[in-house]
């Protein structure tokens, strides 16, 4: 008998352009070739102390199953946490912990998305966005923002347009990811102004909060929670902020108590996070703020090294990033990506090269983001200044093969 087909979406799911190419460097590695990694946004900064020690003195004589909703020593750090930032209208009920912001912006969509029903956000955008909304079977309505605007949000009646029937929720990203774009409280407070008008979800992915530069502010949605508390769904991850990628940990923030209610009954269909990771996590309350600041102030060289860099570099255009630690970077080729590709399989200085991720993978409009690449300046500035050499000699390579 001829076998079923497959579902729809195993057709229709993208490959992560952050991993893509991992083939390709995996390869290069096996030749001798160094790889400096500017693809993947994973901070190479120490996890705070007290979260080691606690790692380093566990004294469980077994790793059991956690809370399916998260483990109330967490919880109460994070309800500290937020405090901190001048959010005390919070309590447990409206925390949910998740395996990282990725469930919980999988969750978010689901709870609130027939299929079928729209998602605006704006692009680029973070990647796995796509994979989310196609996921929740929604349909992303991608709004276009500009390098030359730094990718600020355009005009209110340019979004207002894209709203239909069918909208059914805005999904920012805020500091931005892959842009490094901070939305001030004016671009916010607007956002929300369409939102509450049409009866739209927000849903606020806030995962680099505290990387901003500059004395630059994040607006949180968290300030609508009062005005706007069936509305604000904010998406949080540990993941960055304490370099803790690997732990799995995010949170989902809300008022509406029917929303909290169906994440935790998602989150009882797969019993609950990591146990150990959360234990360890919660110790967040007795980071000392001296922790950020020493990370912010590495970033903000990081990112200063990066930029004027880049910027030296003839035909190459590059935003200025203003948090996160990511940059848009417009380059002198017509395919960015198999410029990408060939840095790895046909290129190498004194067997070095770097790897970077394309941009077209960020955007859903077809056409957009070929001649750009994304940059994470996640590598201490020696490594950056030796790889911004690597990519202006190999650029000026590529360009004379192409001519
Ligand atoms: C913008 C953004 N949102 C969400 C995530 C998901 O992070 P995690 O699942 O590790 O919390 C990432 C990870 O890179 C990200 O860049």
């Amino acid at each position: 008998m001829e076998m079923k087909k497959l579902s729809w979406i195993t057709d229709h799911i993208p490959a992560s352009p952050i991993r893509e190419l991992v083939p390709f460097a995996e390869k290069a590695k096996l030749n001798g070739v160094k790889i400096y990694h500017l693809n993947i946004g994973e901070p190479d900064i120490e996890t705070p102390d007290v979260m080691l020690d606690a790692l380093r003195s566990w004294s469980y004589k077994s790793v059991p199953y956690a809370n399916s909703q998260g483990e109330r020593v967490l919880l109460q750090s994070l309800l500290k946490y937020y405090k901190k930032l001048g959010f005390g209208n919070i309590g447990i009920d409206n925390l949910q912990i998740t395996m990282g912001g990725s469930e919980g912006i999988l969750w978010s969509l689901i709870a609130t998305c027939e299929p079928g029903d729209e998602v605006i956000t704006f692009e680029p955008f973070y990647t796995n966005y796509i994979s989310y909304i196609m996921r929740s079977r929604a349909r992303l309505v991608p709004i276009r923002t500009r390098i030359e605007d730094n990718f600020h949000v355009p005009r209110k009646s340019i979004i207002e347009r894209t709203i239909t029937k069918k909208t059914k929720a805005i999904l920012l990203c805020n500091p931005s990811n892959p842009t490094g774009t901070v939305f001030a409280q004016d671009e916010v407070d607007m956002l929300m102004q369409i939102a509450i008008k049409h009866g739209l979800y927000v849903i606020s992915d806030e995962v680099y909060r505290e990387f901003v530069y500059n004395g630059t502010k994040p607006y949180s949605v968290l300030n609508y929670l009062e005005k706007y508390p069936e509305g604000v769904i904010l998406v949080d991850s540990l993941s960055k902020r304490y370099s803790l990628c690997g732990a799995r940990l995010g949170v989902l923030l809300s008022q509406n108590k029917k929303l909290m209610q169906i994440f935790l009954r998602f989150a009882q269909a797969r019993l609950s996070a990591g146990f150990i990771d959360q234990h360890v996590a919660a110790q967040l309350d007795r980071v000392d703020d001296s922790y950020f600041k020493g990370v912010i102030e590495e970033y903000d060289k990081r990112r200063t090294v990066l930029v004027n860099g880049l910027r030296k570099i003839p035909g190459v255009v590059c935003s200025q990033p203003e948090g996160a630690f990511y940059v848009i970077v417009k380059l002198p080729v017509k395919n960015a990506s198999h410029f990408a590709k060939w840095l790895l399989t046909d290129f190498h200085e004194h067997k070095e090269t770097v790897m970077v991720a394309p941009a077209t993978g960020f955007y859903a409009t077809k056409g957009l983001g070929k001649d750009e690449v994304r940059i994470a300046y996640v590598l201490n500035v020696g490594a950056l200044e030796r790889s911004v050499e690597i990519l202006s000699k190999a650029l000026k390579e590529y360009v004379l093969l192409s001519s």
